[in-house]
This record gives C-alpha cells, sequence and structure tokens, in this order.
C-alpha cells in the first residue's frame, strides 16, 4: 500500500477547493489518455505500466549481473546523461551514506564503488577518473536509449581502451555491459561486434522515464541497493493512481493540478525543496523530468531546487522577498535515517543548553516548519509531499508519482510531456562547429558568427 501523501493547505491562499472540482472531468479524460495510451505522444507511454509488468526473469538476470561485476571491480563506471543517468544518481545519492557523495559503495572487490561517466566534456574529470582507475579493478556499464549521444559516446571510447588496455580485449569485453535501444544506434552495433552482455531499452519508455528500466535497475543493483524494493514501491503507487479516478484520491493529479493553478495565477517557477541532502540528486533527476517534458512551445513552470537548511544562507533571502514568482513544492520525510542528540554543555558558552538532549532530527523538521510560515508569509505558496521515509521503497513510489505527476501536468499545459525536441539545437551547433560530416554550410556560417562570441 502506498504511503506518501500530498497537502496543498499552505497553499489555500492562492488554491480554491472549487477551483481544483474544476479540474475533475479534466484530470479524468488525461488519466484515460495516460492508461488506455491515446494521448499526445502515446508511443511514449510505456513506463506506465513497468512496475507491474517487469518480470521475474529480467530482475533476476539483472541480480545475477550485477553480482558478476561486484565480485570483480572495486569501481563500477556508470556511463550516460540525462535520463540515462540522473535517476541512478537520484536512488544511489538517496540511499548511500552523504559524506562520500554520490558514489556509493566501499571502492573494494564485492562492495565497488560508483563513478559517473558521460554526463558532461570536462577534460579534467575525466583525466581524474583515469588516474583513478589506474589503481584499481573496475567494469562498466554504458547506456544510451539513442546510442548516439555525444557526451557518453566520447567517454564510453576513452574508458574502453583504457579497459582494454588494462586488461586485454577479451577480459575486458566481460566487463563491460551495455544498455541500449533494441535494435537502432551506434552502441547497439558495437555492443553486437563485441558480444558484450546488453539490456534492452524498450521502445515507448523515453529517457527520463526509464529509471525502472534496466537504464537504472541494473546500476542500482551494482551499488548494492534493493532495486526490488524500489520496484515494488513504485507498484503500489502505479496500483493507486490506477484506481484513483478523483483529483482528492490520486496524489498526482492533486500534485499536477495544484501547480498548474498556481501557473496560470504567475507562478512560473517551481523550487523543490528538501531538508535531506541525500535527496540533491533526487531533484537533479526532478528537474530533468519536468525542465525536459514540460519546458517547450514558450510554456512550462520552470524547475528549481535547493537544500534546506543550506540555501537558506544564500537562496533563501531571494525566497523570502524577491519576485514573487515562485511556489515551493517541500519533500518532508517523517523519518530521517539516523538521529542525534545534542549533548548537554556545562559551560554552555555556545548557549545551546536549551537545546540539550534533543534530537537533531527534531531541529531540522522545526527549522522546515519555520521556514515554511516565512515563506508563506513572504507570499510563497507550499506544495508539501510527504515521504515517510528515505529507503527504497519509498523512493520507488516517489519516483513513479513524479512520472504520473509530470505526464498529468503536460497535459494539462497542453504539451506533448514525452518529447524533447528542444534539445537538438545545441547539438546541431556544436557538431557543424566541430567540422561533423554532413554539415559544411551551417559550419561556415556558425565559424564566422562565433569570431563575435569571444571563444
Ligand atoms: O529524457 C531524455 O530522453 C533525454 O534526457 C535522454 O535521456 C538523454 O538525452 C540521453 O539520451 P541517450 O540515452 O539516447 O544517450
Amino acid at each position: 500500500m502506498s504511503r506518501l501523501s500530498v497537502r496543498i493547505d499552505k497553499a489555500s491562499d492562492f488554491i480554491g477547493k472549487d477551483e481544483i472540482r474544476l479540474f475533475e472531468s479534466e484530470v479524468e479524460l488525461h488519466l484515460q489518455q495516460i492508461h488506455e495510451k491515446t494521448g499526445k505522444g502515446n508511443d511514449f507511454l510505456g513506463w506506465v505500466d513497468l512496475p507491474s509488468a517487469t518480470e521475474r526473469d529480467l530482475v533476476n538476470r539483472i541480480l545475477a549481473d550485477a553480482e558478476r561485476l561486484r565480485e570483480v571491480s572495486d569501481a563500477v563506471v556508470v556511463v550516460g546523461i540525462g535520463g540515462s543517468y540522473l535517476g541512478t544518481r537520484a536512488v544511489t545519492g538517496a540511499l548511500s551514506g552523504t559524506l562520500e557523495g554520490p558514489a556509493t559503495g566501499e571502492g573494494r572487490r564485492g562492495r565497488p564503488r560508483l563513478h559517473f561517466a558521460g554526463h558532461h566534456l570536462d577534460a579534467g574529470y575525466l583525466n581524474e577518473l583515469l588516474r583513478h582507475l589506474d589503481g584499481c579493478d573496475y567494469s562498466l556499464v554504458v547506456i544510451s536509449k539513442s546510442g548516439t549521444t555525444t557526451e557518453p559516446a566520447i567517454a564510453f571510447r576513452l574508458l574502453k581502451q583504457h579497459l582494454e588496455h588494462k586488461y586485454g580485449s577479451r577480459e575486458a569485453g566481460k566487463r563491460i555491459i551495455a544498455v541500449t535501444d533494441a535494435s537502432r544506434g551506434a552502441l547497439k552495433k558495437l555492443a553486437d561486434a563485441e558480444g558484450y552482455p546488453t539490456y534492452v531499452i524498450p521502445d515507448d519508455v523515453g529517457g527520463r522515464y526509464s529509471v525502472l528500466t534496466p537504464v537504472g535497475l541494473l546500476p542500482i543493483a551494482i551499488a548494492g541497493h534493493d532495486m526490488v524494493s524500489l520496484l515494488e514501491g513504485a507498484r503500489d503507487m502505479e496500483d493507486l493512481l490506477k484506481k484513483s479516478k478523483g483529483v482528492y484520491d490520486n496524489p498526482a493529479a492533486l500534485y499536477a493540478v495544484a501547480r498548474n493553478i498556481l501557473y496560470r495565477k504567475g507562478k512560473t517557477t517551481e523550487i523543490l525543496a528538501s531538508y535531506e541532502p541525500s535527496l540533491f540528486y533526487l531533484a537533479e533527476w526532478w528537474k530533468q523530468l519536468f525542465g525536459e517534458s514540460e519546458g517547450k512551445e514558450q510554456k512550462g513552470i520552470f524547475p528549481a531546487s535547493v537544500g534546506f537548511t543550506t540555501d537558506l544562507h544564500s537562496l533563501g533571502q531571494y525566497i523570502q522577498e524577491g519576485l514573487r514568482n515562485l511556489f515551493e513544492t517541500v519533500i518532508r520525510v517523517e523519518t530521517g535515517k539516523e538521529s542525534l542528540l545534542i549533548p548537554f554543555d556545562p559551560d554552555d558558552s555556545d548557549g545551546l543548553n536549551f537545546l540539550a538532549g534533543k534530537d537533531l532530527r527534531e531541529v531540522n523538521h522545526m527549522a522546515l516548519a519555520g521556514t515554511q510560515m516565512a515563506h508563506l508569509d513572504g507570499g510563497v505558496p507550499n506544495l508539501e509531499i510527504v515521504l515517510p521515509d528515505i529507503s527504497a521503497r519509498s523512493l520507488g513510489e516517489l519516483m513513479y508519482f513524479f512520472e504520473m505527476s509530470c505526464a498529468l501536468s503536460g497535459y494539462i499545459l497542453g504539451v506533448n510531456p514525452f518529447d524533447q525536441p528542444g534539445v537538438e539545437a545545441y547539438k546541431r551547433n556544436m557538431f557543424a562547429l566541430l567540422g561533423k560530416p554532413g554539415f559544411g554550410e551551417q559550419g561556415k556560417t556558425l565559424r564566422e558568427r562565433i569570431k563575435g562570441f569571444g571563444v
């Protein structure tokens, strides 16, 4: 049974109950379009049934491959960008210790540390990673649905050569797993030619909705996290959202409607706030999901994120008193992973004895409540997503909830939430500037134009 809930009472000055009811029939229609796969972008609705449709055989194969790589690796490098990497980062970041950052594991055989590559083009980062990999046993998981994305393709070329140099191409081939399209793309061709074990990303699941396919499940399992519980949590949410048709019984519908009402009242930026640093990459994943799904046709809510209380000492000022085009969505975790009592100090020179014996978790909760009140007083409506804890199961619920909310919200906004035509523009320019074959004239024009750019 799903345990996540959505609260909108801290936005009641901005969202009337009658306004919500006006969306009842529209939401019912969109839910039907999503479940019956008849809405905009309906060839990309495969994610809807993933939690219940994922077969035990696939799960077992992933667990077996994960174990095989874990046994021979101190480190595993996950190569991918956008939807091919952020879901893994969100889950492993949330479930691992925060001190070592988003990398997980201890960095030894059986407990490998995850590293990421192919998510940008920085030579310094890749050089540092390659130097680190000189000194340890490692494996690669390369993920690209299209199999042609430049950033992961470059990183994979470098890492593959490094791996082959270290182990010879036969052994290297056993240390590489590819996750890609069933039949298209350069990665698929390469994987077939080299005989890498391969997982297929279903045709009808787009990158940012693919965390519950091998794109996310395999690296999450390699990191030693419970991807079976992740799927179970998502299945609980799938069940709930399938059977709940009314806006108030369907948390995804309530969130999607609330954010669209706020948007229509000029609240064009949504800030996802959490008080748990381990949710940093969850917010990055959420930004990609909503930004790429809704930001098109000159419309869409701009998704931003903050980590409190850290950012109360930076962006907090803007949220309190800056331009009033904001609303906040707070992820409230009811039971934090750990507790820590604040000690008594006989000198009390810091004046903190009023907190002695209190759990730091309670202080964090009071910071949350105090901040919400202050932001409400400052004219920032607050939506709230209440999560019982940060476990694999709760994350499964949360991620599926966000996917469904995003699809519904995109439909309410009137866009296709499953395409991303805008991401092509930079690629065309970059290829033309770099002289990729086939970009002749455009390349010349852009190289002229670049002279004025001071590059
Ligand atoms: O959501 C999307 O479709 C994108 O963000 C992709 O995930 C991203 O561009 C990476 O694409 P690919 O997996 O084809 O390399």
